[in-house]
C-alpha cells in the first residue's frame, strides 16, 4: 500500500530531512512513527500525502508512483487518505455535523448520502449528542474526534495522523489511539506520528523509529516483537 525505495528529501534551504528511507506498509497495518523533534517524521508523512516531493527515490502509494504523479491525479490520491492534524483544523463557524458533512460536500456527495453517513460516523466516534455544537463548545479530545470523523467520512483506505494527541490530555490520547485501533480493525491502514512513549508502549503495534532522516528501527524486522 505504501512503499518508499531509497527516498532522500532535501529542502530548498539545504536541510537533509530524509536520508535513504526504505519502508513498506501493507494494507491493514497500524504503524506508529516515533523519533526526536526534527527527525523527519512529518516530512515522511508529507511525502505520502504528496504535500512534498522526494529529491530522489521512489514512493508508491495505492499503486500510484508519487515521484512523477501528474497534478490532475493528486485529488485521486488524496481521496484515498484521511488526514488528522495535531491542531484539529476544524471550521469554527460550523457545527460538528457540518464540519463532517463539509468533507463529503467537497467531493460532490449527494445530500441523501450525507444525511445517512454523517450520523453513522458521529456515532462511531461517540459524538452523536454533540452534532449541533460548535467546536469551541467541545473538549480537546472531542474536537480531535470530530477531526477523526471528518477524516473517516469518505471511507479512506488509510488514515494519516501527525501527532493527533499532541494537544490533548493523556487519558484522551489513549482514547483517540483506541479509536484509531478500532478503525484499523475494520480494515483501514493507520499511520500515526507520536512523541508519547507511554502511549506507544500500551499498544502492541508496529513501531518505526526515525532518527536524523533514517529509519533506525522497525519492530516488524525484529524476530522478538514482544514489547518495545
Ligand atoms: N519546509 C521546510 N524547509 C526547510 N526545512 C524543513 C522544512 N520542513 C522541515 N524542515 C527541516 O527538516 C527536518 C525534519 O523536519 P520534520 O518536520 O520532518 O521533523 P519532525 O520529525 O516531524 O519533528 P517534530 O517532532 O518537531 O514535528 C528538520 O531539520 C526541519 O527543520
Ligand atoms: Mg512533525
Amino acid at each position: 500500500m505504501i512503499e518508499f525505495r531509497n527516498v532522500f528529501k532535501t529542502y530548498p534551504n539545504g536541510t537533509h530531512a530524509l536520508n535513504g528511507v526504505n519502508l513498506s506498509v501493507d494494507k491493514g497495518e497500524f504503524v506508529f512513527i516515533v523519533g526526536a523533534s526534527g527527525a523527519g517524521k512529518s516530512t515522511f508523512l508529507k511525502l505520502i500525502m504528496h504535500e512534498e516531493t522526494p529529491t530522489t527515490g521512489a514512493i508508491i502509494v495505492n499503486n500510484m508512483h508519487l515521484e512523477n504523479l501528474k497534478r490532475r491525479r493528486v485529488p485521486y490520491l488524496r481521496r484515498t487518505m484521511g488526514i488528522v492534524f495535531q491542531d484539529f483544523r476544524l471550521i469554527g463557524k460550523m457545527t460538528v455535523y457540518d464540519n463532517v458533512a463539509f468533507a463529503m460536500r467537497c467531493i460532490g456527495k449527494k445530500g441523501k448520502t450525507i444525511k445517512k453517513r454523517v450520523p453513522y460516523i458521529l456515532e462511531l466516534v461517540g459524538l452523536k449528542d454533540k452534532a449541533h455544537n460548535k467546536p469551541s463548545e467541545l473538549s480537546g479530545g472531542e474536537q480531535q474526534r470530530v477531526a477523526l470523523a471528518r477524516a473517516l467520512v469518505n471511507n479512506p483506505a488509510m488514515i494519516i495522523a501527525d501527532e493527533p494527541t499532541g494537544n490533548i490530555d493523556p487519558e484522551l490520547s489513549y482514547e483517540i489511539i483506541e479509536l484509531l485501533s478500532e478503525i484499523n480493525k475494520r480494515g483501514t491502514t493507520v499511520l500515526v506520528v507520536t512523541h508519547e512513549h507511554e502511549l506507544v508502549e500500551s499498544f502492541n503495534k508496529r513501531v518505526v523509529r526515525i532518527e536524523g532522516g533514517c529509519i533506525v528501527s522497525d519492530t516488524k524486522d525484529d524476530d522478538t516483537m514482544v514489547a518495545i
